[in-house]
């Protein structure tokens, strides 16, 4: 049998899209393999949102490369953001053997095929509109931890894909963020039928799944038919009532009340949102195109916190946007202050080719970019670690995931989606109740009694 290994790169849509390679690869006849040295077919799937992480895939295709001439007739493949961006680039300047759109996936081994035969240099780029509601996903690709943004760098590999789950329920994004490259990668916004979305669901559920995230650039523009997000969130939820539901990523505009009513009354959608704010100044958020004020997002979160007490809030912050000045970036780290998220993803702006900041300025200096980074990170891991010291003696009901890395003991998580490490006798899927009795570094630390080392 002829032997696949991949590679994900970027946010939590790939780790998916990488299970859609896996289960069309699957389909016609490969294995997957977890040692790069014995596979037929290298593939990495990659991001495009910011140039470092461009640079980091770039450096890992080197390494493919140098495994194909130890061993000859190896297929070399770059998929998903970066093949969109750099078509046969890839190939002509990093002599990739195939690149592969994030539509173009079903073509895959038809496109290995041919190389396989002696043509080089295939590209499928095409912008179908693909939604993959045909793959059948039965137990979707799950997260190494709860840290994992919707973009990145570092490669995301599946830790414990039986319990936790993704499910895409849309694909694209129509909002043009003026700084952002994902609707020209992605294309427009597209969602998939809501049968379709609960079918897949329950699948994982059936599988095992005790935890699922629903998908998307921006799940509250979630349409089918009539209906939208929360009559979604309602579909699965109920017919789901054993299993944690989240969703990511919601954007501040199309937030309403009717959103925080359904996650209100579903007892099992986990109290969690994740808003990204981007900037807390209004002259850079309308130059970002995001469609909101300061003052309107911090009236969503005045309401999210009413209507949900307990909510995390995370969200994602850039800084360094072209003419972003010193006033713009204090209004941002007031902002931080103010709502006290509970984690931040934080970004410095990186020019896109292609997106419309490309031609905006006057451009922000790496140096004052660097600072303004690294004070906003002091200042939200402070907070953060304030949040987590708020946990001390509370009790939790946490979902076992697996070993932690770190520390002796296992990865629990809140519904709040909150990570803690559990010291006692538990397995992996166990759901125990435990309190947090001291916080190390700014992980909150829970100890089991011996007779609570129950499952359900
Ligand atoms: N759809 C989500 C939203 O509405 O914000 C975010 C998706 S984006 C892939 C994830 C994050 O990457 C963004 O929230 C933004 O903070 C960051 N990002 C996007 N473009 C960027 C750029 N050009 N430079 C630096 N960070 C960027
Ligand atoms: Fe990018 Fe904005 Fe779409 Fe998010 S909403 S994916 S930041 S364009
Ligand atoms: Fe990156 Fe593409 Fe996701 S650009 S953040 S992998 S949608």
């Amino acid at each position: 049998m002829p032997k696949f290994y991949i590679q994900t790169y970027g946010c939590q849509m790939n780790v998916y899209e990488s299970g859609v390679v896996r289960r069309v690869l699957s389909d016609a006849g490969f294995a997957e393999t977890t040692d790069e040295q014995e596979a037929d077919v290298l593939l990495m799937m990659t991001c495009s949102v910011r140039s470092h992480a461009e640079q980091r895939a770039l450096g890992r295709l080197g390494t493919f490369r140098a495994l194909r001439s130890e061993r000859a007739g190896t297929v070399v493949g770059v998929l998903g953001c970066m093949a969109q961006r750099f078509g046969d680039v890839l190939v002509t300047n990093h002599r990739a053997d195939i690149v592969v759109g994030p539509d173009e996936y079903l073509r895959l081994p038809e496109l290995i095929a041919s190389v396989q035969a002696g043509t080089t240099g295939l590209v499928a780029t095409r912008q179908t509109g693909e939604s993959y509601d045909a793959v059948m996903l039965a137990r979707g690709p799950g997260v190494k931890d709860s840290r994992i943004p919707m973009s990145g760098t570092r490669p995301l590999e599946s830790s414990n894909p039986g319990i936790l789950s993704f499910v895409t329920v849309m694909r694209g994004c129509d909002n043009y963020c003026t700084y952002c490259i994902v609707p020209h990668v992605k294309g427009r916004e597209r969602s998939r039928p809501l049968a379709s979305v609960l079918a897949e669901a329950e699948r994982h559920a059936a599988s095992g799944v005790k935890d699922i995230t629903l998908l998307g650039q921006n799940v509250l523009a979630y349409r089918d038919g009539a209906r939208r997000f929360p009559d979604l969130l309602r579909a699965v939820a109920s017919a789901l009532p054993r299993v944690r539901i989240r969703f990511l990523t919601s954007h501040p505009r199309d937030l309403d009340s009717s959103l925080l009513e359904a996650m209100q009354r579903l007892s099992n959608v986990c109290p969690s949102l994740h808003l990204p704010v981007q900037s807390g100044s209004n002259p850079i958020l309308e130059r970002m195109n995001r469609g909101y004020t300061r003052e309107e997002y911090l009236a969503k979160i005045a309401l999210c916190r009413k209507v949900l007490p307990e909510v995390c809030l995370t969200t994602d912050v850039l800084v360094g946007f072209p003419s972003e000045t010193e006033d713009d970036f204090k209004a941002t780290l007031d902002l931080i202050e103010q709502v006290r998220f509970d984690f931040a993803y934080m970004f410095r702006f990186s020019f896109r080719p292609g997106t419309r900041a490309e031609e905006f300025g006057p451009k922000v200096s790496e140096a004052d970019g660097g600072r303004r980074l690294a004070r906003l990170i002091e200042v939200q891991n402070r907070i953060t670690a304030e949040r987590n010291r708020g946990m001390l003696n509370r009790e939790f009901e946490l979902l076992i995931e697996g070993p932690s890395p770190r520390d002796s003991g296992w990865l629990g998580r809140t519904v709040a989606n909150k990570v803690v490490v559990v010291k006692g006798r538990c397995a992996p899927g166990d759901v125990v109740r435990c309190r947090v009795t001291r916080i190390n570094g700014w992980t909150p630390v829970a100890e089991l009694p011996a007779r609570e080392a129950a499952t359900c």
